[in-house]
């Protein structure tokens, strides 16, 4: 399996993701022929309207699965976008997953489709959407906005060539919501195996994207998912009678895969970077034993507490963070 460096993004503290908003809780409103869903606080509102798909639309889509207008958008959009619900799971009661699809710019017969699945856990597709990676990016910082926000055009989206989804998972998250209360207890494993489900059935929906090379896209939190996911396909494309997809490959930035492994790399790894003195890396590594995370002894905590004041914080995160342009706006 290849692995499709598309970027590499190193943030030395994954908690940075954790002050991203999350997308607050969907309210949806459902009336004959056009589906409102409005966000509470952000108050965005996508209007899908059941209008016939215009002569270059992609042929076959699920009908009024079109987006003619994006919140805080005046201008027409770049390319096809498509958004709706893929249903998933096999108990009476249902779960409801929100996908939005942004075709590639330059040929979405021939680009790649890349499914994004967020970290968090938990977070909304929305917020790498609407800050990196999608056509369209939030006027302002990466803070929660107040105001309805405003939208421009994005010089670097992933759309320029490739088609780009997005899906709010596990359900509860963003848009996606089950009828059945209990399913709001997710795990990684239920998470992956309704990932795949939804990925079946919407290529299903989206059939003239099968043969379209496909990969998977994630950061933080999605690297213990994304890969499982992968497994998950490869393993299901084996099944006869299933949908194939055409999996190409993954792509991680900044992934969370051993809680354990992770945090204890980070001493090491601001020592080789210079952060820290070769003082207080000789007295961690003398109290602490090589166990950096979850150790209780007196003196290495100690030591911790020297080095969670000074080298990260003060050299990486703080002064990432104040490089945010600061806006009216900004919470
Ligand atoms: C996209 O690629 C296909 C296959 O190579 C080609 O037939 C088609 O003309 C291309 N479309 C555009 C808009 O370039
Ligand atoms: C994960 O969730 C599924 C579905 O709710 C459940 O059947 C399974 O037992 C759970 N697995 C673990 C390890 O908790």
């Amino acid at each position: 399996m290849q692995i499709m460096r598309l970027f590499s993004l190193i943030i030395a503290f994954r908690s940075v993701e954790a002050r991203m908003p999350e997308m607050v809780r969907a309210s949806t409103a459902i009336s004959a022929g056009r589906v409102v869903v409005v966000a509470g606080a952000a108050a965005l509102v996508v209007v899908l309207l059941c209008a016939a798909p215009a002569p270059a639309a992609v042929e076959a889509v699920p009908a009024g699965a079109e987006v003619s207008e994006f919140p805080g958008f005046d201008g027409d959009l770049p390319s096809k976008h498509y958004a709706g619900y893929i249903t998933v799971g096999h108990q009476p009661l249902k779960r409801h997953m929100y996908y939005y699809f942004a075709t590639s710019e330059r040929n979405s017969t021939t680009d790649p489709v890349i499914i994004w699945i967020n970290g968090g856990p938990a977070c909304s597709g929305f917020s790498a959407f609407l800050h990196s990676i999608g056509p369209l990016k939030i006027e302002g910082p990466m803070i929660h906005a107040r105001d309805e926000p405003r939208t421009k055009l994005n010089p670097f989206s992933w759309t320029k060539m490739s088609s780009v989804l997005l899906v709010d998972s596990p359900a509860g998250v963003g848009y996606s919501y089950s009828e059945n209360e209990d399913d709001y207890v997710t795990n990684d494993t239920s998470r992956v195996l309704d990932l795949y489900d939804f990925l079946s059935k919407w290529f299903s929906e989206y059939l003239e994207f099968l043969s379209n090379p496909f990969y998977i896209a994630g950061c933080s939190y999605s690297g213990v998912i994304v890969p499982v996911l992968a497994q998950e396909i490869l393993k299901r494309n084996e099944d006869n009678g299933r949908i194939k997809i055409n999996f190409k490959g993954y792509s991680l930035c900044n992934p969370a895969v051993d809680v354990e492994i992770e945090n204890n790399a980070f001493v090491p790894y601001a020592f080789r970077m210079g952060l820290i003195s070769d003082e207080l890396y000789q007295n961690l590594v003398s109290t602490c034993n090589g166990k950096y995370w979850n150790n209780k002894g007196p003196s290495c905590l100690a030591n911790l507490e020297q080095f969670h004041k000074k080298p990260m914080r003060n050299m990486i995160l703080v002064r990432c963070l104040s490089s945010f342009p600061k806006a009216p706006s900004m919470v």
